[in-house]
């Protein structure tokens, strides 16, 4: 027995274990076996089936089911069954239900939060003071939103119905990201839990039953990779929400590709943890902490990357040092535990491979002198000094308590680095003064930014990636767009769903899952009408050139296309561009990145500038438009409208801005729209200067540079637009034009790896699909129509929000205030 001042000496902790019974209670009740919830009620837990393990200590905890197809097609012909009363049922109706959740998830939250560390092997600290608090707080926040969808989100109605995977790591805090947006806006799911951590979503399924949620609004359906699969590759799904690793999300979006499905993913990241030499480093320690050790690493958003100012390198390694010494690993029940055990062998053994990898490209670990418990999969924190930037552990998401330092000189260097990876999930600024924190925030490429501060959640404020880390936000206003979509114009404005209306995902879907393509023109743009004007024909003179880097580029390829009128005369010619002409103006658009940092004032005044010229070139433009389609009242309808449209993006220019998130700590939430990047735009084929304008102001007025190949058969209003442009002050490089055909450009913009995102709505049948699969290779966001006729002349869907959205992806910035 140890004498008082040896304890005072050595501080050491005892246990302070919370007790597992209630949790073990459950399972027993349930015979440590599950069926699957589908439709309001379980199934059998008979057939295949396997083991979910408590990490700690390597042993069972029970049996879930693996469903097969044929469980996942009832899973979600219960949602398809159950969504148009879900949806009919109204904002107030769906807000009650949801907040039911959220007191219920409350009453439960010691069961929810021992079973959630019993299963994960996450400390109880974090579960019961982090996880659970979230998950209720979710369904609270949503249950307002669902009570003023109406209000706030008029013209939008629900996607339908929704498949969820999500991973290990969060396994009921990641339901709750999934689950209550969904139900919010009016959709059903079909979620399937991560293999390694069931058992608190067949939990909550039963608190589903219990608060009498309508049968078959929430399924939960268990098992691996390919019960996952099947979800996604239901014809009947509408969306597939996912988080996980990068590479499943890369094979999930080849799979959905062309199929219509909407897709969020969230994927993996190598979050930078930045410090500056005026840094608090005692703070920065403890950042460093919940950075890397909060879950054992096992964060999509970890700081795994600390890059430190060299001047304060050397304090900072000693300090965290110190600090590594004194943290605690062990049983995840005990409450005085930092950190408790990674999910799972294999998971254990990647940690393992790497950190000897990183030994063997000449880094040098660190790990404190203590040891890890011997039963169960725990590993040590661990930090790698000696780091190159280009070293297999700088690059790749280790996804284990494993941290890697580096050190720059100046802020550029430190942003550079930053931004040397291929994710772009989140990122932690550390520095004392404001100013430095909030010019580098927005140059790094992440959806959070965290300044001082790191690992903080909520729902209130939009989380998701840039680049390979994914698309889509899941929290705060923005993440409410991945479970809405734009009504189809009935007359009721698309609200609250009256109990008559067609159940949304329903809309023109093919029996493949396909939405069906309209039977009318793909653009809705008038017929044309006679008789034309033929005394206003231009002569055939001259061959446009393409248009890259603000100057006239002949085609690689020498060669050009005929342009035709609308009897098949020819009226000129275009060049016809090729990979390499993409290439050329993918780069001259890259390099025209300042365009993104000019103030929204300075693009509105260049807009400006650019539809008083088009006004000023206004008849030509609609003797042109006539020469092509016969049709001399609508082309000049179009032209008045093209110029009209360009005045409303140099009037949003400055005024789609960002929103101030009320997140519960003493901070400020910036929830900022940032442009894109580089995107490619490929027009619609007709109307040929409005489609073209439409597209191209948008994406430009939010501060992207893009590659635009404009119609294929009438791309002479885009090339007579190029000299509009020249005159208009917009900088060379902000607007690119390759012409030629569509199905040969529009691949080559897809599986381009420099370009951000993609718009698709060209005439080549299957281009949809094709854009989808082939971008893919770096994940750049897509827009494609899908076959939805678009009526370009109409102000709601030929222009404005759904553009502006788009054309920008939201970052977060908190910005803690106080002591
Ligand atoms: P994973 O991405 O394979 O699993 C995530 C979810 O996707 C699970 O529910 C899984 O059953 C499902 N899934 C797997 N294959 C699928 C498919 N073909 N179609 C549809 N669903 C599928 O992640 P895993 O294997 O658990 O972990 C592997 C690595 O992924 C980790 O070492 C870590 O680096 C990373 N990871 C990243 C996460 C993040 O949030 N960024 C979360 C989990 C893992």
């Amino acid at each position: 027995m140890a004498s008082i001042p040896e304890i005072f000496e050595t501080m050491a902790y005892g246990p302070a274990p919370e007790g597992a019974a209630p949790a073990h209670a459950w399972l027993d009740q349930h015979g440590r076996s599950f069926g699957l919830f589908i439709g309001g009620t379980w199934t059998a837990a008979k057939g295949e089936s396997f083991e979910t393990f408590n990490p700690a200590t390597a042993k069972p905890l029970a049996r879930v089911r693996q469903a097969g197809a044929a469980e996942v097609d009832r899973a979600v012909r219960a949602a398809r069954a159950a969504q148009p009363q879900w949806w009919a049922l109204g904002g107030h109706g769906r807000a009650r239900y949801l907040y039911a959740l959220a007191r219920q998830v409350q009453k439960h939250s010691r069961l929810f939060a021992v079973l959630e560390s019993l299963d994960n092997g996450k400390p109880i600290r974090e579960s019961r003071d982090i996880d659970i608090p979230l998950v209720a707080r979710h369904f609270y926040h949503h249950a307002g939103w669902a009570q003023l969808m109406s209000r706030e989100l008029p013209g939008r109605e629900p996607v339908g119905v929704i498949g969820q995977i999500i991973p290990w790591n969060f396994p009921l805090l990641m339901l709750a990201w999934k689950i209550a947006p969904a139900l919010a806006m009016g959709n059903t799911v079909v979620l399937k839990p991560a293999e390694f951590t069931s058992l608190t979503a067949l939990c909550f399924a039963e608190l589903c039953q219990e608060i009498g949620l309508p049968a078959g609004v929430v399924n939960i359906i268990t098992g691996d990779g390919r019960t996952g699969e099947a979800l996604v590759t239901h014809p009947d799904v509408d969306k597939i929400a996912f988080t996980g690793s990068t590479d499943v999300g890369r094979l999930i979006r080849t799979a959905t590709a062309g199929s219509g499905k909407k897709l969020s993913l969230e994927l993996g990241g190598k979050s930078p943890f930045i410090v500056f030499p005026d840094a608090d480093l005692d703070s920065v320690v403890e950042g460093v902490v919940d950075a890397i050790w909060f879950n054992q690493g096992q964060v999509c958003c970890a700081g795994s990357r600390i890059l430190v100012q060299e001047g304060v390198a050397e304090r900072l390694v000693a300090k965290l040092k110190a600090r590594m010494e004194t943290l605690r690993v062990g049983d995840p029940l005990d409450k005085a535990v930092d950190m408790g055990a990674i999910i799972a062998p294999v998971q254990l053994q990647k940690i393992q491979d790497l950190v000897q990898r990183g030994r063997d490209e000449g880094a040098v670990p660190w790990q404190p002198s203590w040891s890890c418990p011997r039963e169960g999969w725990f590993f040590p924190p661990t930090l790698f000094t000696e780091v190159a930037p280009a070293a297999t552990i700088a690059q790749v998401e280790i996804f284990g308590p494993v941290v890697v330092l580096m050190t720059f000189r100046t802020p550029v260097e430190a942003v550079e680095l930053a931004n040397n990876t291929r994710y772009g999930l989140a990122a932690s600024v550390w520095t004392e003064n404001i100013n430095l924190a909030l010019d580098v925030a927005p140059q790094l490429k992440a959806g959070t930014v965290w300044i001082n501060c790191t690992n903080v959640f909520d729902a209130a404020s939009g989380f998701g990636g840039y680049r390979e880390s994914g698309f889509g936000r899941e929290g705060g206003r923005e993440g409410l767009r991945e479970y809405v979509r734009w009504a189809e114009r009935r007359g009721d404005g698309g609200t609250q769903g009256g109990r008559g209306a067609e159940a949304p995902g329903r809309r023109a879907r093919r029996s493949n899952g396909r939405p069906k393509r309209a039977a009318s023109r793909r653009s809705g743009s008038p017929a044309p009408l006679r008789p034309r004007a033929p005394a206003s024909l231009p002569p055939i003179d001259r061959t446009p050139k393409l248009y890259i880097g603000g100057a006239q580029a002949r085609p690689d390829s020498g060669y050009s296309l005929p342009v035709l009128d609308v009897d098949g005369r020819q009226v000129g010619e275009v060049g016809r561009g090729n990979r390499k002409d993409v290439r050329n103006a993918v780069e001259a658009a890259r390099k025209a990145s300042g365009w993104a940092r000019a103030t929204a004032h300075a693009r509105a005044q260049v807009l400006y500038y650019l539809a008083e010229n088009l006004a000023a070139r206004g008849e030509e433009f609609g003797r042109r438009i006539a020469a092509l389609s016969g049709d001399a009242p609508g082309a000049e309808r179009e032209v008045a409208l093209a110029i009209e449209r360009i005045y409303t993006y140099a009037a949003l220019a400055d005024k789609y801005d960002g929103l101030v998130h009320h997140t519960p700590y003493r901070n400020v939430t910036l929830a900022m729209p940032e442009p894109v990047g580089v995107l490619g735009l490929v027009c619609p084929e007709s109307p040929s200067l409005l489609g073209f304008v439409s597209l191209v102001l948008p994406a430009i007025a939010m501060g992207n540079t893009v590659v635009a190949v404009p119609s294929t058969s009438a791309p002479l209003l885009a090339t007579d637009f190029y000299q509009v442009l020249d005159t208009s002050d917009v900088p060379a490089g902000v607007v690119n034009i390759v012409t030629g055909a569509q199905s040969e450009l529009a691949p080559v913009l897809a599986a381009h790896d420099d370009v951000d995102g993609i718009w698709y709505f060209g005439s080549a049948e299957g281009g949809d699909a094709e854009v989808e699969r082939l971008s893919a290779g770096n994940m750049k966001r897509t827009w494609v129509e899908h076959g939805h006729p678009r009526d370009w002349s109409d102000p709601v869907r030929g222009e404005g929000e759904e553009f502006l959205e788009q054309a920008t992806q939201v970052k977060n910035i908190w910005v803690p205030y106080g002591e």
